[in-house]
């Protein structure tokens, strides 16, 4: 018999959410996307209301049941941006706005974290050292810069832990999500008490953890009633946003990779077992199936280019700027970009760089800058794709997904660039579609997330390197990864 049970997939993005309808057999009905503000209130700083994820989600929800019989829907599950700390009061009021992934204003705690915890021990507790973006220096920064606020802290949540939390009442995470707190022992699947003392937090604010594909309970009645749905809808923990990509474009095999170009840009390596990149240039989490992962993460990825439309050029329309970039071009441009116009995550870890253009002259043209921002975001994805190789990890094919990965320009680059196969997934909806999946693993459409993946997922198309064009990016990156190094000592004069 044909399975009538349709599942709602949500992925909670930096600039909007997107809302998935699918089906049992994994086809996507209807999307719905709903954009919110982002406000950077300070350099470096980056923060969302809470209330406004919540309000995208409701209408969006209720936008996406408008012409289907809410009936069939059987779950929900949520990829979401990762490392945001959203904290709630004893009336669980949010506390104040949430500070995202991408805020740099931690570098003081992450020093401190890093020298005076140190880096080995971090690592030994955590699998990770600190990154500015993380949880756990955000806390630190709070308790020391709004002590008031600090004491009001009963419930402390990730983002789209938020939204479960309003759709349920069930103050969850799941293992994906909380490996990137810096607050979890990722190896052991529990919350380090000694991370938690460190940030002078009690166990009693942490939320209850959970596997991505685990049931966390049903959509509380009024909630139901109010977006349209049948209380018993289950909502699956769900999973932080590129776990929940890789879910959502098959990468679930041991040694399997997924670049994702969507506000960050990521490199996503599934392993089964639990496993550290002994210098921490690379994250180890967990993954959304039960195992763990390695990932190199930039904070400006496919964004750099939407700046450079949006905000330079004043287009959206990125297709046009991109046609005149024909394969000659590829590996001849004389122009270099630094990506980090929200400083830097993987693998540099520095909070003060900044995008740079380099190797300007009167005959540079609108399309060699247009190509230089498309190239640097791909070279700077190339340096944490060179710490897995330095692992031993023998990567010579990648899924992608993000919005960037629509360009087929920018694949084309991302093959030469890295030199390997680029497999095209039937959906490049990543974090949402890996939602939807979790939630049919926790309806028990499918026995595993594995099994789901298997049973959904296809590649449509596969890009292949060419020799001639990676012998020449080869050089260029050569030269790029020089340019930040020479840099680095004038970014923070540049503050
Ligand atoms: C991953 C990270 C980003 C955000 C973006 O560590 O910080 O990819 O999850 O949403």
């Amino acid at each position: 018999m044909i399975s009538t049970n349709k599942y709602i997939g949500i992925d909670l993005g930096t600039s909007s959410v997107k809302i998935l309808l699918v089906d049992g057999a994994g086809t996507i009905l209807k999307t719905v996307t709903k954009d919110y503000p982002l406000s950077f209130p300070n350099p470096g700083w980056s923060e969302q209301e809470p209330a406004d994820w919540w309000q995208a989600c409701c209408t969006g929800i209720k936008e996406l049941l408008s012409d289907q019989l809410a009936s069939e829907i059987k779950g929900i599950g949520c990829g979401g941006q990762m490392h945001g700390l959203v904290a709630l009061d004893g009336n669980d009021d949010v506390i104040r706005p949430a500070i995202l992934w991408n805020d740099g204003r931690t570098a003081e705690e992450t020093a401190w974290l890093n020298e005076e915890i140190g880096k080995e021990k971090l690592s030994n507790l955590t699998a990770n050292i600190a990154f500015a973006g993380f949880t756990a220096p955000k806390i630190l920064w709070m308790k020391k810069n709004e002590p008031a606020n600090f004491e009001r802290i009963a419930k402390i949540m990730l983002p789209k832990d938020y939204i479960n939390y309003k759709l349920t009442g069930v103050h969850s995470c799941d293992y994906s999500d909380a490996s990137g707190m810096l607050l979890l022992d990722v190896e052991h699947k529990c919350w380090s008490d000694e991370m938690l003392e460190t940030c002078g937090i009690d166990l009693s604010v942490m939320p209850q953890l959970y596997e991505s594909y685990e049931c966390i309970g049903t959509i509380r009645p009024e909630v139901a009633e109010m977006l349209g749905l049948p209380s018993y809808v289950k909502v699956a923990a769900g999973a932080g946003d590129n776990a929940a990509a890789a879910v959502g474009t098959g990468t679930v095999g041991d040694g399997d990779c997924n670049i994702s170009l969507g506000t960050s840009g990521t490199i996503f390596i599934s392993s089964d077992k639990f496993g550290v990149d002994p210098n921490n240039g690379l994250h180890s989490f967990a993954h959304a199936n039960g195992k763990y992962h390695l990932m190199g993460c930039m904070l400006s990825a496919a964004s750099c280019n939407k700046w450079l439309c949006d905000e330079i050029l004043k287009t959206q329309d990125y297709a046009s700027e991109q046609k005149n970039i024909s394969d000659d071009k590829l590996g001849n441009n004389r122009v270099f970009f630094l990506p980090y116009l929200m400083g830097e995550r993987s693998p540099i870890n520095d909070t003060d760089a900044r995008g740079t253009f380099i190797g300007l002259s009167m005959d540079t043209t609108r399309s060699d800058i247009v190509q230089a921002v498309l190239e640097g975001v791909t070279f700077a994805i190339r340096d944490s794709f060179e710490v897995a190789k330095s692992l031993g990890l023998d990567i010579n094919r990648s899924k992608i997904c993000g919005g960037g990965a629509r360009s087929p320009l920018w694949r084309k680059m991302i093959a030469n660039i890295l030199g390997i196969s680029l497999d095209i997934p039937k959906t490049e909806e990543g974090p949402g579609y890996g939602g939807a999946m979790l939630a049919m693993v926790c309806c028990g459409e499918y026995k595993s997330v594995d099994a789901c993946a298997e049973a959904l997922l296809s590649v449509t198309e596969t890009i292949e390197p060419d020799p001639e064009i990676t012998a020449r990016y080869e050089e260029q990156y050569q030269k790029f990864r020089r340019i930040y190094p020479a840099l680095k000592g004038l970014f923070p004069e540049l503050r």
